[in-house]
């Protein structure tokens, strides 16, 4: 059931590859909220075929882009602005990939050449979306980008590997280009800093399932949920944030806030 947020806008989805994962979930929420939008992913995901099942379902295209390369993005863009008749009104990029996690390699021994690698797929694409929709000028005024991302950012999560690293460069870009953006377009840009959700990038972390529920029990309303994650991305889309720009909005059930929670050491009641 829609509230209309999103009525009349047009989006770009990146990142939704199977039913778990947030930008499925986002892509979803758009739509019942009156948005049109477009799905993009690594035409790799596409081998799968669950994007172009739910592009069916939403009644949208979806378009193949490896978010590293700018020719693929420049494609992207313009055929997305030929389908939906115009520029559009919102991005989000839910883009995460690590070699060295993947293949488990220890912090202390990381291959730099896969690092880059990292850095491009989960950071640097960020930029490249933004740089290239900047120089087509392919969002309207008062439009809104945003990007996922995690808390060890900031702090500490030793199997979070070089990701940590990845999420802090894609923070830092939100802002920079949120300067550049809301000077000539008014365009905000924020990231999300969300919990620990069970979708196929998440679950490639060592001991994810363990954390995950550390997580949870530390977060006095418990781990917020991917579809609670969507409805903020709504709400970050819409009108009715217009002046939150340059921002890394924690969306965690008050985990980034705690220090310790009683109820770990078994010590509540
Ligand atoms: N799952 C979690 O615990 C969690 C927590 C906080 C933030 N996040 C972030 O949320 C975002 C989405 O991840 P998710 O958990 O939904 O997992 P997911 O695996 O469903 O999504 C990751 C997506 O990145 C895409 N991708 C990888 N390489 C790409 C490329 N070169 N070009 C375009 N797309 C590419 C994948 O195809 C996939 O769709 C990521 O940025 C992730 O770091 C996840």
């Amino acid at each position: 059931m829609g509230n209309n947020l999103l009525q009349g806008k047009k989006g770009i989805i990146f990142g939704a590859l199977d039913d778990k994962s947030i930008a499925t979930k986002v892509a979803e929420r758009c739509v019942e909220e009156g948005a049109t939008i477009i799905l993009t992913n690594a035409p790799v995901a596409f081998r799968f075929g669950e994007i172009q099942k739910l592009a069916e379902k939403l009644n949208c295209e979806a378009i193949p882009a490896d978010a590293t390369s700018m020719e693929d993005l420049e494609d992207l863009f313009s055929k997305s602005m030929e389908i939906l008749g115009g520029k559009v009104d919102f991005v989000l990029h839910s883009i995460g990939m690590s070699i060295n996690v993947r293949k488990k390699k220890a912090y202390t021994d990381l291959k730099h050449d896969w690092m880059s690698k990292t850095f491009d797929v989960s950071a640097i694409s960020f930029h490249k979306v933004m740089q290239t929709a900047y120089k087509m000028d392919a969002v309207n005024d008062w439009g809104s980008i945003l990007a996922l991302t995690y808390i060890a950012a900031q702090r500490t999560f030793p199997d979070y590997s070089e990701m940590a690293e990845s999420k802090a460069l894609l923070e830092s870009f939100a802002r920079s280009f949120g300067y550049h953006y809301g000077s000539r377009n008014n365009v905000r840009v924020n990231t999300i800093s969300q919990s620990p959700t069970m979708t196929t990038a998440g679950s490639g972390i060592k001991g994810f399932s363990e954390f995950f529920g550390y997580a949870d029990k530390m977060s006095p309303l418990g781990n917020a949920p991917a579809e609670a994650c969507a409805d903020y991305c709504i709400y970050m889309f819409s009108d009715l944030s217009r002046y939150i720009t340059m921002q890394n909005l924690y969306h965690d059930g008050g985990f980034s806030n705690m220090g310790m929670n009683p109820s770990i050491l078994g010590m509540d009641g």
